[in-house]
């Protein structure tokens, strides 16, 4: 085990990079999609109940499990739980620290990729005078696999190519001086991008494009509470994977960022800051722009029918247009660029725990893990690429980007807290802490958090069509009279059987879309074991080493 004394730069530098973790495309285009399909308004409240009662222990409970670490030279979670448990399980179990993250990479750097190439051609006027047919078709020719010989969205490759080359040289510069320096520009410049999109959202008011086109009814719409669907448990749901997803809590990347915080120094304040500031930026910018903005020129009717993250994309280079043409250029860039800030600073977290670990247990350079990681996300990405039209994009993120976060948390709460212990845990929790950390939350990380998270994954598991509160009732007599559970497509266990449809990978001869991400989650899979597998190999390296 190489030990490493790599640490932060200085406090103001991990707290950016921190945030920038955390801030990021979730933000921006999650956010304000989960808001529109789940009522607007009402999804406000679970959504603040989920960060405090789930959320915000979470973060003190990683970036504790994360000091702990580094105290052993560990910044990684397969040998930080093993460190905290001493039992094999939990060793395996720490790969989902660093699978998780590079699934989500895979798909992540993709999207990143557009939003530099949108940069540019906002930057170059290319939406000048745009229409939204047009904005529509560029946008499907970008990602489609074209006619032509080579089968390959040309562009897109390159520019996914090019994305993945900027985060691999960023990471073989190692955290203070890679990726530290990149938050603290980074975050700065996307608050400024995020700040003057929100002041033109807010003063666009009425454009008197339809009845109710005004920017202020989208405002209204999304920040109105609506207390009568608390008892919904779809939006709970929904607020729930928000939280997880855009706090980045579940994946790994938390534990490895605080693995090097010096032991001294405090986590609960730090904690608190990135995660409020990561709130702010999500629940004041984020839903400042793309839905009070459409709402401003196409009418709430319009969004809540075809909200989706594509709007970024397909949507907003329009609606910029109608401030005329200087301002379609400023603004096009300022999202855009914008968007890719939020991405990298996130994309290079994501890429930080396989860093830690193949340095930590192999001893490879910087520049060999960097470029070892810059290999496996590619391979792991070809698939959302090539196959992203047969839905195989969207399948990484379900598995990726929201079901393992769900697993992982639940498991890491519950090892923090009654397998290590909670007396230890507050301990770690609280020592060199900047503030006092209210004594409510040593019961809530014990009792609440874990029952919380664990009526999250039930819930997930075993969701009937609609998913609504009567939803349940009615599947409970259905399952009762003998007609069994009207599964939600979107259910865990239909996602893995296929109950709802049965299995079909071949359809007039030929190859179905399940087919595709069927294949996809077996090659994902595999990644799995590849990680088990070295995280073997890296166990049995140590065994030797503490021999000798
Ligand atoms: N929190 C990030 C976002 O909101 C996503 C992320 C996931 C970042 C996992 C790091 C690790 O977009």
């Amino acid at each position: 085990m190489a030990q490493t004394s790599e640490s932060w730069g200085s406090r103001v530098g991990l707290i950016l990079a921190m945030a920038g973790n955390a801030v990021g495309l979730g933000n921006f285009l999650r956010f304000p999609v989960q808001a529109v399909q789940n009522g607007g308004g009402t999804f406000i409240i679970p959504y603040l109940v989920s960060f405090l009662l789930m959320g915000i222990p979470l973060l003190w409970v990683e970036w504790a499990m994360g000091r702990f670490g580094g105290r052993y030279g560990d910044h990684s979670t397969p040998f930080i739980l093993d460190n905290m448990t001493h039992k094999r399980f939990w060793k395996y179990f720490g790969v989902f620290g660093i699978f998780t993250n590079m699934g989500v990479m895979a798909y992540y750097t993709y999207i990143e990729s557009w939003t530099l190439t949108y940069t540019f051609k906002a930057m170059s006027g290319g939406f000048i005078g745009t229409t939204l047919e047009s904005l529509d078709s560029t946008f499907n020719s970008y990602v489609d696999l074209g006619s032509g010989g080579l089968n390959l969205p040309v562009l897109a490759f390159l520019s996914f190519v090019l994305t993945l080359v900027i985060n691999i040289a960023i990471l073989s510069r190692g955290l203070s001086a890679g990726v530290e320096k990149v938050a603290k520009i980074a975050m700065p410049v996307l608050i400024g991008f995020g700040a003057f999109l929100a002041i033109m959202s807010w003063t666009t008011g009425s454009t008197g494009r339809c009845d109710d086109c005004s920017t202020y009814v989208g405002l209204n719409y999304l920040w109105n509470p609506d207390f009568s669907t608390l008892a919904n448990p779809k939006i709970w749901l929904a607020a729930a994977g928000q939280i997880f997803f855009t706090l980045s809590v579940g994946m790994g990347t938390i534990h490895c960022y605080s693995s090097y915080v010096r032991q001294k120094d405090d986590i609960a304040l730090n904690a608190m800051s990135a995660g409020w500031m990561n709130l702010f930026v999500e629940v004041v910018l984020g839903s400042a722009v793309v839905v009070p903005i459409a709402v401003g020129y196409l009418g709430l009717d319009w969004v809540v029918d075809n909200v989706g993250f594509m709007m970024a994309f397909k949507t907003m280079p329009f609606l910029f247009d109608q401030w005329g043409p200087i301002l379609s250029v400023l603004a096009g860039v300022a999202w855009f660029g914008l968007l890719f800030f939020a991405g990298i600073t996130s994309s290079l977290a994501m890429g930080t725990p396989w860093m830690g670990f193949v340095e930590d247990e192999f001893g490879w350079s910087k520049k060999k893990g960097a470029l070892l990681l810059g290999l496996a996300i590619f391979i792991m990405g070809l698939p959302t690429i090539f196959f992203f039209e047969k839905g195989v994009f969207d399948d990484y993120d379900y598995w990726t980007g929201t079901v393992s976060l769900v697993i992982f948390a639940l498991a890491e709460v519950i090892l923090f807290a009654w397998v290590f212990g909670m007396d230890k845990g507050w301990e770690e929790i609280t020592a060199g802490a900047d503030m006092k950390v209210p004594k409510i939350y040593r019961p809530i990380i014990k009792y609440i958090t874990p029952l919380f998270i664990g009526i999250i994954f039930l819930t997930s598991l075993f969701k009937p069509l609609n998913g609504e509160f009567s939803d349940w009732s009615t599947a409970f007599s259905s399952l009762f009279s003998g007609h069994g559970w009207p599964w939600a497509n979107d259910s865990i266990i239909n996602q893995v059987f296929h109950l709802n449809t049965g299995v079909h990978w071949m359809a007039d001869g030929k190859l179905t879309d399940m087919f595709y991400v069927d294949m996809s989650r077996v090659f994902l899979i595999l990644c799995f074991f590849g990680l088990i597998y070295m995280v073997r190999v890296a166990s049995n390296l140590r065994k030797k080493q503490a021999a000798s």
